[in-house]
């Protein structure tokens, strides 16, 4: 009894593991198909791309750069509403990105810059 009593309960707790996960795993992908759908909105994508340097600098290597800076998020999020210049030349030859200020709105922007900073070490998908 005691033994089946505890195999049905290692299952439920199993089984309960997993169904986290998959809720972890949606949730994920809902905030990033969202931040997505954001990015497109505002314009971004004309000129980035996620995983390479297309226009402006791939999304990933921003992030990368930034791992660990408790005040990129502000910083970015000033530095794309009033545009940036000189800090990816060694890979975008020099250009610029004007002001985006307008493009989005202020929380809809901190989704975009949430999921860009999100992104060092990710799989490209
Ligand atoms: C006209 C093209 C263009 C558009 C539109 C554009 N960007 Fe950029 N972006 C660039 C370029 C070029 C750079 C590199 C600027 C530099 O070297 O400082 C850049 C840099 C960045 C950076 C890194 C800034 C830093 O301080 O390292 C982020 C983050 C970023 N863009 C996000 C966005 C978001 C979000 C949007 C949409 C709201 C957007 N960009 C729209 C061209 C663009």
């Amino acid at each position: 009894m005691r033994f089946l009593l505890s195999m049905i309960l290692g299952a439920a707790l199993l089984s309960g593991c997993d169904i986290n996960e998959t809720m972890r795993a949606k949730a994920k992908d809902g905030k990033t198909a969202d931040a997505r759908a954001l990015a497109a909105k505002g314009g971004c994508m004309g000129c980035h791309a996620v995983f390479n340097t297309v226009y402006g600098p791939a999304w990933q290597l921003v992030s990368e750069r930034y791992q660990g800076m408790p005040q990129a998020r502000d910083m970015l999020m000033e530095r794309i509403n009033k545009g940036s210049y000189g800090r990816w030349d060694q890979i975008t030859e020099g250009k610029r990105m004007p002001p985006q200020k307008g493009a989005l709105n202020d929380e809809e922007l901190g989704k975009v810059v949430d999921y860009i900073l999100s992104l060092a070490g990710d799989e490209r998908s």
